[in-house]
């Protein structure tokens, strides 16, 4: 227990992250950085920017109501102190993605409204799946479906982005890589701490793989809807990107997919490949078994 309560500590959490990797960042990147002008200067590609920064808050607010309620749930003091550590970092993530919504020309006033209406109905639907556990106080149910569904799926998801972005959006790769820094962190507790809890309470198992499951369906909705609604704005960005040379020796190999050529539905395809692989070593992880859902009708 002693190396789970150092490696989980405040001061742990404060040498890795504040005085670690964000240092000298200011939201989340260099000082300086901005939205690119091949953004700003295309109203369908800012258009699509916003609509796709608004998924990312949404998700983020969720982890940040799980998280903050998950401390209470907690019946060790050492996940206390993780679950505060992991609050601050996605009140942080909300915070860098809505400065992004205003970056990329919201209102301040007009962000909620923003989120409200843009935000994908299949990721609502995901949130209140685990938000419900989170408000019944199941800790093992919300470590779950919080530390291992959501952050595996939020994680795959910034890396995606970050490799179609490390070379056209430094600003927004800047923000998604220290991002992905703190969810690695997090997964890691999920794994850690519940692997033992499950084993102890195997009663539990059945109703953990239902959640899991239901999560696993509105999320791969959620990628369906935004994949689909977003082929448009892709090649936009992409014909942007070759008439100004930015794709010249450009790096946007993820999974053995070139994220510079392929359709959606390829990315689409790799990107639920890679998440529901993650889920399913994970899950294996600390004794469950991933549970496919139901084919979407
Ligand atoms: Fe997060
Ligand atoms: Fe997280």
């Amino acid at each position: 227990m002693a190396d789970f309560l150092s490696q989980y500590s405040i001061q742990r959490w404060l040498e890795m992250c504040p005085q670690g990797y964000l240092e000298d960042t200011v939201y989340g990147h260099e000082e300086g950085l901005a939205e690119p002008d091949d953004i700003m200067g295309d109203e369908d590609l800012r258009v699509a920017s916003i609509a796709l920064t608004v998924q990312l808050i949404a998700g983020e607010r969720c982890a940040l109501a799980a998280s903050s309620g998950l401390v209470n749930a907690a019946p060790d003091d050492a996940s206390k102190t993780f679950l505060a550590t992991q609050t601050l970092d996605e009140a942080r993530h909300v915070e860098i993605f809505t400065k992004r919504l205003v970056d990329l020309g919201v209102r301040k006033e007009d962000v909620n409204s923003t989120v409200d209406e843009l935000a994908n109905p299949n990721l609502v639907k995901f949130a209140e799946v685990l938000l419900e556990k989170v408000a019944d106080g199941d800790f093992i149910a919300g470590v779950v479906g919080q530390n291992i569904v959501l952050e595996g799926m939020a994680f795959s998801v910034f890396e995606l982005l970050e490799a179609t972005s490390k070379d056209l959006n430094p600003k927004f790769a800047q923000t998604l890589s220290g991002t992905i820094a703190d969810e690695r962190r997090h997964v890691g507790f999920g794994e850690n701490r519940i692997g033992s809890l499950i084993r102890e309470h195997p009663e539990r198992r059945e109703d953990i793989e239902r959640m899991q499951s239901e999560m696993t369906y509105h999320m791969l909705a959620t990628f369906a809807d935004v994949f689909s609604a977003s082929g448009d704005s892709m090649d936009r960005g992409r014909q942007l990107a070759a008439d100004h040379g930015e794709l010249d020796g450009a790096d946007m190999k993820w999974h053995g997919t070139d994220l510079a050529t392929a359709s959606t539905e390829d990315m689409e395809a790799v990107l639920a490949n890679t998440v529901l692989g993650e889920f399913k070593t994970r899950l294996g992880r600390i004794g469950l078994e991933y549970r496919s859902p139901k084919v979407p009708a």
